[in-house]
C-alpha cells in the first residue's frame, strides 16, 4: 500500500521535472532547536551519541535539505527541483492522522525567486491528488502569504524581530483559548488593537476583501494575485481558494504559505508548504530563494480509505508452483526458475501442503495460475497449468515453459 502510494507520489514529481535526493535520518540537534517557540522543536528525538554529542532524528526534512543545498551553493545549477520521502520523527501525541514516526514526501524548488514556483507546486500538488482519483470536491488548497500579516503588524508599529515568533503564535488560533493566544502576543509586544487587527484580517477568504483591506498598492495582494492567475493558467483553480487564517506553524516562511484540507473539515492537514527565502542565513550560510512543501502519508490514506479509493492490492505473483510430493521439489525449483527466467512473478510451494491449502494460498495472493509437478506427467517432460480463471488444465512441456 506504502509502494502504491510513493509511486504516485514519485510520479507526480517526476512529471514536474523534479529528480529524488536522501539525507541521514539523525542530525546534529542544533540543526533543529529554532528559538521562536515552534511545536516542532519541543517534539524531538534527541538524545546524546557515544560521542557525547547531541543528536536528533529529524523532524522534518527542511533543515537537512538546506543544510545540504548550503554545502553545495554555488556548485549546483539552479533551479535546485528536489523531492524526497524520509521518514520523520516527532514526539507528539498520537492521534488520527498524527503519528510518532510518519513518511513525508518533500518537493522543494532552491534558487528561484518568482512564485512560478509556487504555482509549480500548487500544480506537483493536483497532478498527485488527481492521480489517486481525488478531486475539488473531495479537498481544497488554501493559500496565502506570510506577506499579509507582515503588513498588518508593520501597520500597527510591530518590529519585524518579533515576526516569526508571532506567526507561530498566530497560527494556534483556534486551537488554544483566546486569553492564552492574547498572553503569548502580549509578551511579544502586541496591545489589543494589534490583536484584534490581526483577528480581523484572518477571517478574509476572499481576494478583494484582502485587497480593500491592506489597499490596492499592497506588495501581498499583487504577490496573490500573480499566483491566483497563474494557478489559473496550469487550469486548477477548483482545487484552491484564499484563505487568510493559513499562517502556518514553522517560523522560517517568508511568502506565500499553503495547506490542503478535505472539504468535510474532519481531517487534519493533509500537506502543508510555503516560501522560506531566509532559511540558510539562520543557519550561517547566504540565503537562496526557496519554496517547498511536506506531505505527510496518513491522513491522506485516511482521506482515501473514507472515500473508498485505496485500490485492492495482492502480492502480485502471477504463478504459483506446488509438488506433489517432496521427491518432486527440485523439479518444482527447475519449474519455478525457469518461469521467473521468462519474466514472471512466481511463488513455490516450500513444504507439504494439502492441496486445499494450495487453492487457498493461490486466492490470497491472487496467482493466476497453478503449475503442478506430478510424478507422471513430469515423467514424460510435462508439468500440469491450471488457470486458476477458467478452471482449464493443459500439459505444457518444460522445455516450453
Ligand atoms: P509541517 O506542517 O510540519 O511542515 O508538516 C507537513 C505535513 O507533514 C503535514 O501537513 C502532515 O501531512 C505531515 N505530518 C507532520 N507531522 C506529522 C505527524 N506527526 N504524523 C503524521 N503526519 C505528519 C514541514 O514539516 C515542513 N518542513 C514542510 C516543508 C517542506 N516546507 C517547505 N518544504
Amino acid at each position: 500500500m506504502r509502494n502504491w502510494l510513493f509511486d504516485n507520489f514519485q510520479s507526480a514529481a517526476r512529471s514536474h521535472g523534479f529528480e529524488e535526493y536522501d539525507a541521514p535520518l539523525l542530525e546534529h540537534e542544533e540543526l533543529y532547536t529554532r528559538k521562536q517557540g515552534e511545536e516542532i522543536t519541543q517534539q524531538l528525538y534527541g538524545f546524546e551519541d557515544k560521542g557525547g554529542r547531541r543528536v536528533s532524528l529529524r523532524p522534518e526534512m527542511t533543515p537537512s535539505l538546506a543544510r545540504m543545498v548550503m554545502a553545495r551553493a554555488g556548485a549546483l545549477p539552479t533551479p535546485i527541483k528536489w523531492f524526497s520521502i524520509p521518514q520523520c520523527w516527532r514526539y507528539e501525541r498520537t492521534q488520527r492522522g498524527r503519528g510518532r514516526e510518519h513518511y513525508q514526501w518533500n518537493v522543494d524548488v532552491w534558487g528561484a525567486e518568482g512564485i512560478e514556483a509556487d504555482a509549480e507546486l500548487i500544480s506537483v500538488l493536483a497532478t498527485f491528488f488527481r492521480s489517486v482519483g481525488l478531486g475539488p470536491e473531495d479537498l481544497v488548497i488554501r493559500v496565502s502569504s506570510r506577506k499579509v500579516l507582515e503588513e498588518v503588524l508593520g501597520s500597527v508599529g510591530v518590529s519585524g524581530e518579533a515576526f516569526p515568533a508571532v506567526c507561530v503564535i498566530v497560527d494556534k488560533m483556534g486551537k488554544i483559548p483566546e486569553e492564552a493566544m492574547s498572553a503569548q502576543l502580549a509578551e511579544q509586544g502586541l496591545d489589543a488593537d494589534a490583536i484584534s487587527t490581526i483577528r480581523s484580517t484572518l477571517g478574509l477568504q476572499d481576494l478583494d476583501a484582502l485587497s480593500s483591506a491592506l489597499g490596492d498598492d499592497s506588495p501581498a495582494v499583487s504577490e496573490l494575485t500573480s499566483l491566483f492567475s497563474l494557478i489559473d493558467s496550469y487550469g486548477i483553480s477548483d482545487w484552491v481558494a484564499f484563505d487568510a487564517s493559513v499562517v502556518r506553524g514553522l517560523a522560517y516562511y517568508t511568502g506565500p504559505v499553503f495547506e490542503a484540507h478535505d472539504r468535510a473539515g474532519e481531517l487534519r492537514a493533509i500537506v502543508g508548504g510555503g516560501r522560506y527565502d531566509r532559511l540558510l542565513s539562520t543557519l550561517g550560510g547566504r540565503d537562496m530563494p526557496a519554496t517547498g512543501f511536506g506531505f505527510g502519508d496518513m491522513v491522506i490514506m485516511e482521506l482515501l480509505v473514507s472515500k473508498g479509493l485505496v485500490p485492492e492490492l495482492s502480492s502480485g505473483n502471477q504463478d504459483l508452483v506446488v509438488s506433489s510430493d517432496e521427491s518432486l521439489r527440485p523439479a518444482a525449483m527447475s519449474v519455478a526458475q525457469r518461469l521467473r527466467a521468462s519474466g514472471r512473478t512466481v511463488d513455490l510451494v516450500l513444504e507439504d501442503k494439502r492441496m486445499k491449502w494450495v487453492f487457498r494460498h493461490a486466492e490470497r495472493s491472487g496467482a493466476q495460475r497453478l503449475v503442478m509437478v506430478m510424478p507422471e506427467e513430469w515423467g514424460a517432460g510435462n508439468v500440469r497449468i491450471k488457470d486458476l480463471e477458467s478452471g482449464e488444465e493443459t500439459d505444457i512441456s518444460f522445455d516450453d515453459l
